[in-house]
């Protein structure tokens, strides 16, 4: 439900009114709702609604903002349509001719791109039906809500630009239409699954825009500090550094003439046309060949997460689409990105990306048969580099941010030194911050930290003089582990294998690194 005619900021700290009630605070409102929301979530006739989500209610109540958004059926709902609707009125008449127009909107919006969704719907495409058919403050339904974009359309038509609305009047003016009432509308969305009830609610809530970009910002430039690498590529002067934008990889089929491998993309891409056609001539024998005439090469291999052997298709980079400061350009992929490519590979799988089955869905498993293509794990639709920037994104977003971090490290002796993600400091920081899923969080944070010191060990069994290459997160925890299990000669060891930058870089580090020579000199 949105309630944006009363300028309500959920990130705002002043007083507030909800559904005619007065609040303190945002936080007040929230703290009153989540009660009320808990209360009832221990009513067993509530969780017996149909299509009630399967979920815990600390999970329930950690995802919900009540009484806007309950990633439940909203106990709430009531109230909201008693406060906002108008009751009916048989002497008010209500009419309007059916709206016969073409929608066509592209789909390049960047409110559109925000978040994806399937049979997601532009909100530009919305925005004229609600225009037409009610009227400012009214309540607009929608059943079967998905992402949400309704509720952005409503929104919309309280702050449409000026260009845009001069281009409705004047489309309308055209039909013999008068100009419709601008204002927002309230919004009720509803949707069977969690997933999209808590995307809708993400576009449709208002918080701090600001310090979302800010963090959004911060947490990006962390993540090219770590893995900025995987995405460079170097222009076709040879020299300057390009950042890549994506990669087109293409499937590897096989000839059924002469069994030679097709690389498609290759082969049935039009380069002028940028369209696929329809057949091709084999690059071997010349066979004219179709996609339905050849037959998908599958590689074998051992699944790094499972141990299982799997069986996924052959696909090859054919185009990478880079920038060079403003400018776009395209390339093949030459040596060095297929050593980039290749390097990534062997780095395995990232210690946190989930690995679960996909459960039994229609869309995976009867729509599509995705273990055709060899996807019947989580992981599996990431090739690697996507799997790391999708993990450590993941795995910086729920690391307490540094304010938190810094207010806990100063104001809690036992928090004193921890690491951001350590799961002392996460539980603690959960009271004062939205960190998501907290009931899996603690168990994802075990089975990183038990990754990252299996990585460790590939450190302490190094040979080598030096170690070039290392993640600061995997040194973190092992020498946590080690100054913990009173082991200074593996912090030690390590350190002196490590270059003076990471050691530097890694403030933690190289604190530990001091204590444990000044231990192991003190005899301790
Ligand atoms: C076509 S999609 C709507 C997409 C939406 N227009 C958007 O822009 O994101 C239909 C939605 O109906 C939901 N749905 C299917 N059966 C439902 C039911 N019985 N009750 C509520 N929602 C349901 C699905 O989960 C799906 O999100």
């Amino acid at each position: 439900m949105n309630d944006l005619l009363h300028g309500q900021k959920t990130g705002s700290t002043g007083p507030v009114e909800c559904l005619g009630q007065p609040f303190p605070s945002e936080h007040a409102r929230r703290e009153h709702f989540t009660k009320l929301l808990a209360e009832k979530l221990k009513d067993p006739a509530f969780r017996k609604i149909e299509g009630f989500p399967q979920g815990t209610d600390e999970a329930i109540l950690a995802m919900s903002d009540p009484p806007y958004y309950t990633a439940c059926p909203n106990p709430f709902l009531e109230d909201f349509v008693r406060h906002y609707g108008k009751p009916y009125d048989p002497s008010v008449k209500y009419s309007r001719e059916p709206q016969t127009i073409d929608v066509s909107v592209g789909k390049t919006d960047p409110l559109y791109k925000a978040h994806s969704y399937h049979t997601k719907v532009p909100h530009l495409a919305i925005v004229p039906s609600i225009l037409h058919y009610t009227e400012p403050g009214d309540i607009v339904l929608d059943g079967f809500g998905g992402s949400g974009m309704t509720g952005v359309a409503a929104q919309w038509c309280g702050s449409a630009p000026s260009a845009y609305r001069h281009e409705l009047e004047t489309e309308w003016k055209k039909q013999g239409k008068a100009a419709p009432k601008w204002g927002s509308r309230r919004v009720i969305l509803n949707d069977l699954s969690p997933a999209a009830t808590f995307i809708a609610a993400n576009y449709n809530l208002p918080f701090d825009i600001e310090a979302f970009a800010k963090a959004g910002q911060a947490l990006l430039k962390e993540v090219e500090r770590e893995i900025g690498w995987m995405y460079e590529t170097i222009h076709t002067d040879g020299k300057t550094k390009g950042l890549i934008e994506y990669t087109v990889w293409s499937q590897i089929y096989t000839c059924p003439e002469c069994t030679g491998e097709v690389n498609f993309l290759d082969e049935a891409l039009d380069e002028e046309s940028k369209r696929v056609r329809e057949s091709f001539p084999c690059p071997h024998c010349a066979t004219e060949l179709t996609k339905q005439r050849m037959e998908c090469l599958f590689v074998s291999q051992i699944d790094p997460a499972t141990g299982e052997a799997i069986k996924t298709p052959k696909r090859k980079p054919v185009l990478i689409s880079y920038r060079v400061g403003k400018s776009r350009h395209e390339k093949s992929p030459d040596k060095s990105d297929l050593d980039v490519l290749e390097k990534i590979e062997k780095m395995g799988i990232p210690s946190d990306l989930p690995t679960m089955v996909l459960p039994t869905m229609h869309m995976t498993h009867e729509r599509a048969r995705m273990d055709y293509s060899g996807i019947t794990h989580m992981h599996h639709f990431f090739l690697p580099r996507a799997a790391f920037a999708m993990s450590l994104l993941w795995r910086k977003a729920i690391e307490v941010p540094s304010q938190i971090h810094s207010y806990l490290s100063s104001n809690h002796k036992d928090q004193r030194g921890l690491d951001k993600s350590d799961p002392v400091l996460v539980a603690k920081a959960k009271d004062r911050w939205y960190v998501p899923d907290p009931n899996k969080a603690q168990d994802l944070e075990k089975k990183r930290e038990k990754a990252l010191l299996k990585e460790f060990e590939t450190y302490r069994s190094f040979a080598g003089r030096k170690i070039k290459e290392s993640r600061l997160e995997v040194l973190r925890a092992g020498f946590r582990a080690a100054w913990a299990a009173k082991d200074y000669k593996t912090i030690i060891g390590i350190a002196n294998k490590l270059p003076e930058e990471t050691l530097q870089e890694g403030e933690k580090l190289l604190t530990l690194y001091d204590l444990a020579l000044t231990r192991t000199e003190d005899g301790l």
